[in-house]
């Protein structure tokens, strides 16, 4: 039976870095017998040029057939003049959430030969290895009202940060089941002492927390977790959060790595059916160059098999085959640092494909 992956290149630097990771892709598909195949699509401005919206009905309708999405990166300048209900981000924002993808996975991994390029001191950084975990679906991303209004004569502008139980449950459940299969600790990170939405959050945490009696539970407010990821980022295994304090946090923690350019993720429904993409965006200073760093996209093909395909040993071999690429001493020019080898994209996903041709 053929699995199916959409492939949504989206804008900037997106087409690049994912013509390297389907290299790599294709790859593990011959060498594992994967039977994978592949279609392709628009989102974001790439869709905005062509069907006139972020995210055309075609589109949202293939990403529901198939069984994964791999994704570059949306948005640009030539459409941040665009009316707001259309801007690149929110198709991106809206396959998230007609896909139900509100588990968001955001591993920050320390390549032992990047130690160098984070702005940290290697002792404090030397062996990170955290998983973050955002909500993804919720929040004040999507919460209701949300408006630009005149009052009084003058403008006013308002957000909602909305969480329901069931949301704040599932989501935690994912914490918890993360953390069981790796060093057995959580930190839940809130805004409890100002937030209510925060204050149900902790409220249901707690409650999840009895079914995984093993798990070390902490909680830790959004500004002392920020704090804490360039103090002692090491004190830390799985965290769980809300969808921005989410996006901030792991913007933050992607540096520890060395570069967001890095950092892989997975946006999981409830079946594991995913939405993968690297955590950065489309770069479009460096658009069109081919100076972008392709192996988050590369590593969120390597989450892509593990999660949704259930091909660990592929996915091992692709982590395998960009630390091999790392020890020969490639770098682009985001992670580059004395001594190394500076390469663009397309010469990192070449390295990439012949290390793992020779595994
Ligand atoms: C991310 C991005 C998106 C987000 C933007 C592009 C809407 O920053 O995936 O982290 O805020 O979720
Ligand atoms: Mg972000």
């Amino acid at each position: 039976m053929s699995k199916k992956i959409l492939i949504l290149p989206g804008d900037g630097i997106g087409p690049e870095i994912i013509a390297e990771a389907v290299k790599v892709l294709n790859l593990a598909n011959e060498k594992f017998n994967l039977g994978l195949e592949t279609v392709e699509g628009e989102l974001g401005g790439a869709a905005i040029d062509k069907h006139g919206v972020p995210l055309a009905d075609s589109t949202l309708e293939l990403a529901r057939e198939v069984d994964a999405v791999l994704l570059g990166a949306v948005g640009g300048p030539k459409w941040d003049t665009i009316e707001k209900s259309i801007r690149p981000e929110r198709g991106l924002l809206k396959i998230r959430s007609e896909l139900g993808l509100f588990a968001n996975l955001r591993p920050a991994i320390l390549y032992p030969q990047l130690a160098d390029a984070s702005s940290l001191k290697p002792e404090v950084v030397s062996g990170l290895d955290i998983l973050i975990v955002r909500e993804l679906t919720g929040g004040i991303y999507f919460g209701a009202p949300r408006d630009q209004i005149v009052e009084n004569g003058e403008r006013k502008a308002f957000d909602t940060l909305p969480y329901s139980e069931s949301e704040i449950r599932r989501i935690a459940r994912v914490g918890f089941d993360m953390a069981m299969v790796r060093n057995k600790k959580l930190c839940s990170v809130d805004k409890a002492n100002v937030l209510a939405s925060s204050q149900l959050w902790r409220e249901v945490v707690e409650e999840v927390a009895k079914d995984y009696p093993e798990v070390e539970l902490s909680h830790m407010y959004v500004d002392n977790a920020a704090m804490q990821l360039v103090r002692a980022p090491k004190q830390f295994d799985v965290m769980v959060t809300d969808n921005m304090f989410g996006d901030i946090l792991s913007d933050e923690a992607s540096m520890l790595t060395g570069s967001i350019g890095m950092l892989p993720s997975a946006s999981l429904d409830a079946n594991n059916k995913g939405m993968y993409e690297p955590c950065h965006g489309s770069a479009p200073d460096i658009a069109g160059k081919g100076l972008a760093n392709p192996l988050a996209t590369i590593l969120s093909v390597s989450m892509m098999l593990r999660y949704t395909f259930n091909q660990a040993a592929a996915a091992d071999a692709i982590e395998q085959a960009v630390s091999l690429v790392l020890d020969q001493g490639l770098r682009t020019g985001d992670i580059m640092s004395e001594g190394m080898r500076q390469v663009g994209t397309a010469e990192m996903g070449d390295a990439v494909v012949a290390a793992l041709q020779q595994l």
